[in-house]
């Protein structure tokens, strides 16, 4: 099976296809391409590894700026020039490393990419962002850059742990939940009769998924309006990433991040109205997160403290003002600024302590 769409963008618009049963050593770029792939996957599927790849390990600590010089170095060293092309395959750590560096080597490079994680192929691929670490703040620098092609090859799903599918699953349901129109009910229909893992519907919800996102960033490329929706989540789920030591992923922290944010709604709303659409995504993704085996002790270890510093330091903020995502009274999401002071700092911390509870064993 393959599937086939565009994605329009005002920097390039680019294509993604969706493959199922296809050979991993078919992975391929056009000529003078040099690869830049997860160190893990030379290991695990030695097909599909280059003799003259650039590896680098699919960690937090490798999404530095220190990083994407030494691939730029690396590339260089190879002999890419202008006309050159890069391929990356990987998870969203290897695609952040590697959107960041083809921008910028000779002042761009075309580059393709083969998403090898369920987040990276029903989330991180298209848009076209790049996020790296400086220092201790997450994501903190990077542009938007897309690829010239994305080829989704649905094989690699099945030597993900079940943790990494969760984590997927977690960005999976964030994006359809955000759409106002249909898209959380056919999730909903997708998973519903398959447990916990639809391993048979995994294709249906990338292109799903990925149809969905993509009406966002058409609509707000550059994240000036209803993209900012899907950041749902995402300043709470950094929080709790960072403050785990990035023992909790960023899919997972994602999920929890939607728990958290879901709590502060209803602490925010001076009427709390439990609107069904808002409990039926809250109750998925907590038995969803289940499934993570060390959720309960990593965030019995995480202190709601180091969160919340975590979450003061995140970039949406204003300068006198929290941003964050939230359901409305609907079950439509929303952006909320909420003022800096004690008792907004206080019902942050409350809503950390909340969720942590919900996973006590
Ligand atoms: N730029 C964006 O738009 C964007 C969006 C979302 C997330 N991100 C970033 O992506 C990162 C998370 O990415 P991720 O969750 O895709 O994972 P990852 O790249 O961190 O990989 C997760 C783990 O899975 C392994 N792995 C990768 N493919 C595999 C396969 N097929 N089989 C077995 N193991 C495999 C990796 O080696 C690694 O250990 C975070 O840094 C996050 O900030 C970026």
């Amino acid at each position: 099976m393959s599937v086939l769409f565009k994605i329009n963008s005002s920097i390039k618009s680019y294509q993604v296809e969706i493959l199922t049963s296809r050979l991993h050593n078919e992975l391929t770029g056009p000529d003078q391409s040099f690869v830049l792939i997860d160190e893990y996957l030379t290991k695990l599927y030695p097909s599909i590894s280059p003799e003259n790849g650039i590896t680098m390990p699919a960690t937090e600590e490798s999404k530095t700026l220190e990083t994407v010089g030494s691939v730029i170095e690396k590339l260089r060293t190879l002999g890419a020039s202008r006309d050159s092309h890069l391929v990356a395959i990987g998870g969203g750590v290897i695609q952040d490393v590697a959107t960041f560096s083809a921008s910028t080597y000779m002042r761009g490079i075309p580059w393709t990419y083969y998403p090898t994680t369920l987040l990276g192929m029903v989330d991180s691929c298209i848009g076209g962002k790049s996020s790296i670490n400086v220092g201790q703040y997450k994501n903190i620098a990077g542009n938007f850059y897309p690829p010239e092609k994305i080829i989704i090859n649905t094989d690699f799903c099945t030597t993900l742990p079940e943790t990494e599918i969760i984590a997927g699953l977690c960005e999976a349901v964030k994006i359809c939940f955000a759409d106002t129109g249909s898209a959380f009910d056919e999730y909903l229909s997708l998973t519903k009769s398959t447990g916990l893992i639809p391993e048979d519907s995994l294709a249906e919800i990338i292109e799903l998924t990925l149809r969905t996102k993509k009406k966002f960033i058409e609509e707000d490329e550059f994240d000036q309006g209803i993209r900012l929706l899907l950041n749902f989540g995402h300043t709470f789920g950094h929080a709790i990433e960072a403050a785990s030591h990035f023992a909790i992923t960023h899919g997972v922290a994602v999920g929890i991040g939607m728990l958290v944010a879901i709590e502060m709604s209803e602490k925010i709303n001076p009427q709390p109205v439990k609107n069904p659409r808002v409990q039926v995504l809250f109750n998925y993704v907590r038995q969803l997160l289940s499934g993570v085996a060390s959720l309960a002790q990593d965030l019995a270890e995480l202190s709601s403290e180091e969160a919340f510093n975590k979450f003061k330091s995140d970039k949406k903020h204003r300068q006198h003002e929290y941003a964050i995502i939230i359901p409305d009274t609907n079950g439509y999401l929303y952006r909320k600024f909420i003022p800096v002071n004690a008792h907004s700092d206080d019902l942050v911390k409350n809503s950390f302590e909340s969720i942590k509870a919900v996973y006590e064993v």
